[in-house]
């Protein structure tokens, strides 16, 4: 990706999400004096908060490889085999959504991931055999948006689970002035705030977003991202004051003149926008429950007084 530059890569590094660092880091000190792999570990939130990235600094910081791939790539058996076979001792496995496994890979990933062991079939009809192998020790890091799409078996057998959370302000404006810092970005700390307020919670957002602020400071000014410049840039790009986006005000517009401002069902809202229901469910609704426009009740999602206000 085009913020690989500026991605951290080592957990001192890592800004916000203090519970996921404080763990993080107990769990790797620990491993690591034990000359052991770390445990498995899932992931889970929503987009942009940095699951890769902490994949990377654990390979890092083990000392192994980083091996990636995703759910949706391992199609057959033998997809699987190959990164298994291709492991070294203390390496990670990252599996990026991993609730899309398909049931046959699922199979394979458990006694690889209980026993290091690989149990495969290979052939068919009568020319079928089993295969055991033995895997080196490694870690299977998997990320998802949504670990209640995982089964339980699979679910369970990972015995570390780190839940990333949207970040505050504070955290995405010092993250904000990292990048500005690594990319030569010349930025006043109210510049760092202006594109951080609008930034959805999420770092791949405020990292975009300082890219676009940077090139409009270029054009229409000297160069350098103050709180003025950043405000007229992110206006230009429609970004709104709260931080919601183009999708956030649809979905509340829908949600109010469609259904009376709820409660309205997951399905319906998505049909009404013509999305699908896991993009509502995955990237829409975490962050607006999160700041409280919207409630999750056993009839269907509802407006806040909050969400009303804005409209
Ligand atoms: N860039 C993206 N996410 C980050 C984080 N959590 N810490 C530092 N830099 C980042």
């Amino acid at each position: 990706s085009v913020d690989n530059n500026i991605r951290p890569s080592t957990l001192a590094e890592y800004i916000g999400q203090p519970v996921v660092r404080e763990q993080m880091e107990v769990f790797i000190e620990a491993a690591r004096r034990r000359n052991e792999a770390l445990d498995h570990t899932l992931i889970f939130g929503p987009p942009g908060l940095g699951k890769t990235t902490l994949a990377n600094i654990i390979a890092r910081e083990m000392g192994g490889n980083l091996r990636s791939t995703s759910g949706p790539v391992l199609e057959r058996a033998g997809d699987l085999a190959a990164m298994l076979t291709n492991l070294e001792e203390g390496d990670v496995l990252f599996i990026d959504e991993i609730h899309r496994l398909s049931p046959v890979i699922e199979e394979i990933l458990y006694p690889a991931m209980e026993d290091f062991q690989l149990d495969i079939m290979i052939g068919e009809g009568p020319a079928a055999r089993s295969i055991k192998l033995d895997l080196p020790p490694f870690t299977l890091v998997a990320a998802t948006t949504r670990a209640g799409l995982l089964t339980s078996p699979l679910r369970d057998r990972f015995g570390i689970v780190q839940r990333l959370e949207f970040y505050n302000i504070e955290d995405l404006t010092t993250i904000v002035s990292r990048s500005a810092r690594l990319m030569n970005v010349v930025m006043t700390p109210e510049g760092a705030v202006e594109v951080a307020r609008r930034s959805r919670g999420t770092p791949r957002i405020a990292n975009r977003l300082l890219r676009r602020v940077r090139d409009y400071a270029q054009v229409k000014s000297n160069g350098e991202v103050t709180g003025e410049i950043a405000d007229s840039a992110l206006d230009m790009l429609a970004v709104d004051r709260r931080g919601l986006d183009h999708l956030d005000r649809r979905y509340i517009e829908m949600v109010h003149a469609r259904f009376d401002n709820g409660p309205a069902g997951v399905e319906a809202i998505a049909a009404a926008m013509a999305e699908d229901r896991g993009t509502l469910e995955d990237v829409i609704e975490p962050y607006l429950i999160q700041q409280g426009y919207v409630l999750r009740t056993a009839r269907g999602r509802v407006l806040t007084q909050m969400a009303i206000d804005q409209l």
